[in-house]
């Protein structure tokens, strides 16, 4: 592996100190405190029936892709009933299958599958809020102010002598009001219901008892079919401040959420919501009633928090011993691309967990940001973008990619729970160039097309380079259009090929197994080289020294280790030693 020698720094390793900060849980041997869950966004992963949008079907026909990866489990994206006003996060009835993704049957065939390569499956529940088109919210269209119908939502009169402005100055997650008012059946204007998000998306009332009666009963509707456990949307939005109190900051994730943060002590880096719609006390009690469901069931099943909650000590509330069982961690998705920030955001997350027994998860990209290859390759590398358009500052596709690998390196190192979304095995970039008019994220146009939103990172998977929407359908339809540089990132064009990125995702997935480092330890590794500890994040989980180089030079490998994985080539010095070029990760065995 001999190639050009970069400058390398000169220091070789003299004096180390580590700093353990986690140790492994003893006893606690369920799989989701270790397992790599891959989520998979059912509309873009594949599409059997040739319509253009992804299926039950399709995910059941690249199970092997799956299995051969070495995922333990997958979480899907929501497939239920809906018109699809946000991709399916508008649920109209949860005990149901779209007819976009096929029947219940598919379900269960899909399902059934999975456990016979041994990928457990976890499935989308979505409780802040229904679809408008759910029975519960057209009952209550038809019914009386103050009926049990609206009770179901939060309906309120509006302010003002005519009751014409909105109960209160909320704003939508997805831009401007978070109230829209409705007619009433007699033909006047009427009260005004919460939507958190899109107009379409009503948010239901969780202080109403029918409200968590039906909530456990759809649970067990899906444990009883198989299901290992449930992803829990918006899992901090749904109670709310009681008065529902005006509030001067703005919930809107187009505020705030360009610049990158730099991280502080307690390992916040700008990934909670806040103000008195979020992170009430009383969600707490509906986690504690979930948790009893699912522990009437066999197997470990799983809760798992998407909560944008910061501190992490706040987060780690979620997975109390009696609530959820995992917490996606925001604080390290949104982290910049720097050692110290990426220490800190690390140290606290697993402080906060262990604190409570929980493990940590790990995650850098899913259906709601920016991919991590594209973010990573911004001039603020990590800031979040609101999605990217074509006039847009560009990110540079090379760079990302190299830093994206290394970020993964690293991150499938450390102990807990790892989150990989569809496409980032084959190094996916973001579609940064797709054409506004097939944007379909309701951002876009609740911004007054200011903010370009997700479409980008949701785009099909290419599978087969010379197929027809690269493999993705057998058609060739795809709802959205795949940019022609997913050619190269297509799975056949990667399989088999060393040194693709699917190739060291699958050698790192089994590296990490047999290694055991999920249910491993981690200790901060200083002094590696001398002085470089703001341009080096080094770790030690069980015989792994972990090194990432954030800096500009590359780095000399200590003699005294081997190599086990790295996320790039590794070009070898005159004198032989192995160096860590700028922006890689490495893992090395400590003793030979
Ligand atoms: C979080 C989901 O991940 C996102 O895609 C959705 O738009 C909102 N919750 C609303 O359900």
């Amino acid at each position: 592996m001999r190639s050009d020698t970069p400058t390398a720094t000169t220091a070789p390793a003299p004096t180390t100190t580590t700093t353990l900060v986690h140790t492994p849980a003893t006893g606690a041997a369920e799989w989701w405190r270790t397992a790599v869950i891959y989520q998979v966004y059912p509309r873009s992963f594949a599409d059997a029936s040739g319509d253009g949008i992804g299926d039950l079907a399709g995910i059941t026909s690249r199970l092997p892709h799956l299995a051969r990866l070495g995922v333990d489990a997958v979480w899907l994206s929501p497939f239920y009933r809906s018109p699809q006003h946000d991709a399916g996060y508008d649920v109209a009835d949860y005990r149901d299958v779209d007819p976009l993704f096929g029947t219940l049957d598919d379900f269960d065939t899909m399902l059934a599958a999975a456990h016979r390569y041994r990928i457990r499956v976890i499935v989308d529940l979505v409780p802040n809020h229904t679809s408008n088109e759910h029975a519960w919210f057209r009952a209550a269209l038809t019914a009386a102010p103050g009926s049990p119908e609206r009770a179901r939502y939060v309906f309120r009169d509006g302010r003002g002598p005519d009751g014409a402005a909105p109960p209160n100055n909320w704003t939508s997650v997805f831009g401007g009001t978070a109230w829209t008012r409705v007619t009433e059946p007699d033909g006047t204007p009427g009260q005004w219901y919460l939507h958190l998000f899109d107009t379409t998306q009503p948010d239901l009332d969780w202080t109403n008892p029918e409200v968590r009666a039906e909530f456990e009963s759809v649970l067990r509707f899906w444990l009883d079919r198989g299901v290992d456990g449930f992803r829990v949307d918006v899992a901090h939005g749904m109670v709310k401040e009681p008065g529902l109190p005006d509030w001067a900051g703005s919930s809107s994730m187009i505020e705030g959420a360009h610049e990158g943060t730099t991280g502080s002590e307690d390992g916040s880096t700008g990934a909670g919501n806040q103000g008195p719609m979020w992170d009430q006390d009383g969600v707490h009690d509906i986690y504690r009633s979930w948790h009893a469901v699912l522990a009437e069931y066999d197997g470990d099943r799983a809760l798992v928090a998407e909560a944008w909650v910061e501190p992490l000590s706040r987060l780690a509330r979620y997975v109390r011993p009696d609530e959820m069982q995992q917490a996606f961690n925001f604080s390290f998705l949104t982290a910049l691309w720097s050692a110290p920030v990426l220490r800190e955001v690390v140290t606290a997350s697993l402080e906060a967990n262990d604190a409570v027994g929980a493990p940590t998860t790990w995650v850098l990209s899913n259906h709601d940001v920016v991919r991590h290859t594209s973010r990573l390759g911004l001039e603020v590398p990590g800031s979040k973008p609101n999605g990217i358009g074509a006039g847009d500052p560009q990110p540079d596709e090379a760079l990302g990619l190299r830093r994206a690998r290394a970020a993964t390196l690293m991150m499938l190192a450390l102990p807990g729970s790892a989150y990989l979304y569809q496409g980032e095995e084959l190094g996916l970039p973001e579609h940064t160039s797709l054409d506004d008019d097939e944007r379909q994220d309701p951002t876009w146009w609740r911004s007054e097309h200011t903010e370009r939103g997700r479409d980008g990172c949701r785009v099909p998977l290419p599978w087969a380079a010379d197929e027809p929407a690269f493999g993705f359908s057998p058609t060739g339809a795809a709802w959205l259009t795949q940019p022609e540089s997913y050619r190269r990132y297509a799975l056949d064009a990667q399989r088999g090929t060393a040194g693709s990125t699917y190739e060291v995702y699958r050698s790192a997935l089994r590296l990490r197994r047999e290694f055991r480092l999920g249910s491993g330890s981690l200790a901060w590794v200083d002094g590696l080289p001398a002085g470089a500890h703001c341009t080096v994040l080094a770790f030690v989980n069980r015989e792994l020294l972990v090194i990432t180089n954030f800096g500009p030079d590359a780095l000399r490998l200590p003699a005294d280790l081997t190599l086990v994985h790295a996320s790039d080539d590794l070009p070898v010095a005159d004198d032989d030693a192995v160096l860590v070029p700028p922006d890689t990760t490495v893992w090395a065995r400590l003793t030979a």
